[in-house]
């Protein structure tokens, strides 16, 4: 049995998906010969350190009664730093501005030789070049499948199932809350305020909703894919962006009439990276409803292959770093 000690930083909806998914999976981990050890459980305000494995039941308990994980008065980068472990699960909430905590966190666990997997897009959007580089001086692994479309399985795709092709675009929807509003809109002819409430309801907006609603978020997660499928240099202020938040009920009643849909759909291709609402044939394969992510990649030998999957939610995201997880211990 390979015992591995990890450390989850940040405890919010993705952190806690994480430990409910290492509880559920804990048997099937252990028959692949894995034991995921977890060692620390940091929040923004405290954190809870055990060398011989943290009860998770017991932490998500707290946080969920008391609002803390724990008493020890302690930060992410102090664990990562002074915690002897191998893996770093790095889910602290992303800032698109610097980074934020998740940027010095990632870059502290790869001089301190630790893995990291994360689902923050801040630090990949902002500065995917330098950590790339650093995971690979350090002999680190950098895993980020959650950044992406959530549980919708496409930058492992492209890596493990489409390896040998050459990627020549992908589009698609990138951001499930403009999703959610759009499909809405139709469904319902309410006003984009309203179905914005009840996208924030669902928990899946981020905690600023500009960044959905704006194509933000969208443009970071085709910086991501721009960088590591691409090999281009690019930050998310590369990208040409328009918004949702312009879009009416009658825009919406318009498109319908003539069988189309409006999407918010985003595009990453050698030359080109962008994000604007197109109107897509009600048929079309990008024309998924709801909080649903899909992407479209055009491939050089396999032609075009289409993924759909869950963008966002804490046990859907959690879903996708167990996944890059057991990758780095296969391999
Ligand atoms: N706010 C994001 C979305 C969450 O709606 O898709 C996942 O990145």
């Amino acid at each position: 049995m390979k015992r591995i000690k990890a450390s989850i930083i940040g405890f919010g909806s993705v952190g806690q998906g994480v430990a409910r998914v290492l509880l559920r999976k804990k048997e099937e981990l252990s028959s692949m010969g894995l034991d995921i050890t977890v060692v620390a459980v940091v929040d923004s305000k405290a954190a809870v350190i055990d060398q011989e494995g943290v009860d998770l039941a017991m932490v998500l308990e707290r946080k969920g009664s008391e609002g803390i994980v724990g008493d020890e008065r302690i930060t992410g980068h102090d664990v990562i730093r002074n915690i002897e472990h191998d893996l770093v699960i790095e889910t602290t909430p992303t800032n698109i501005d610097t980074g934020g905590v998740g940027l010095q966190n990632m870059l502290t666990a790869f001089s301190k030789k630790r893995h990291v997997v994360t689902s923050n897009k801040g630090p990949l959007a902002l500065k995917y070049r330098e950590l790339a580089a650093l995971a690979e001086r350090s002999g680190c692994a950098f895993r980020f499948e959650a950044t992406v479309g959530g549980a919708m399985p496409l930058l492992s795709l492209i890596r493990d199932t489409l390896t040998g092709n050459d990627i020549i675009s992908i589009e698609g929807i990138f951001n499930g809350t403009c999703n959610y509003i759009l499909t809405r809109m139709m469904e319902e002819h309410a006003t984009y305020e309203l179905m914005l409430a009840e996208a924030q309801e669902l928990g899946i907006a981020e905690k600023d909703p500009t960044y959905d609603v704006e194509g933000i978020d969208a443009a970071c997660k085709l910086v991501i894919l721009a960088n590591a499928i691409f090999g281009m240099n690019a930050t998310y202020k590369d990208v040409h962006v328009t918004g949702i938040s312009r879009i009416t009920p009658e825009a919406l009643m318009l498109a319908e009439a003539d069988n189309y849909v409006i999407k918010l759909i985003g595009e990453v291709s050698k030359n080109r990276i962008q994000v604007a609402p197109r109107l897509v044939p009600i048929d079309h394969p990008l024309a998924v409803g709801g909080t649903l992510n899909v992407a479209s990649l055009q491939t050089d030998l396999a032609g075009p292959v289409v993924v759909v999957g869950r963008g966002a939610g804490s046990i859907e995201t959690a879903s996708a770093i167990l996944s890059d997880i057991i990758s780095i211990y296969k391999d």
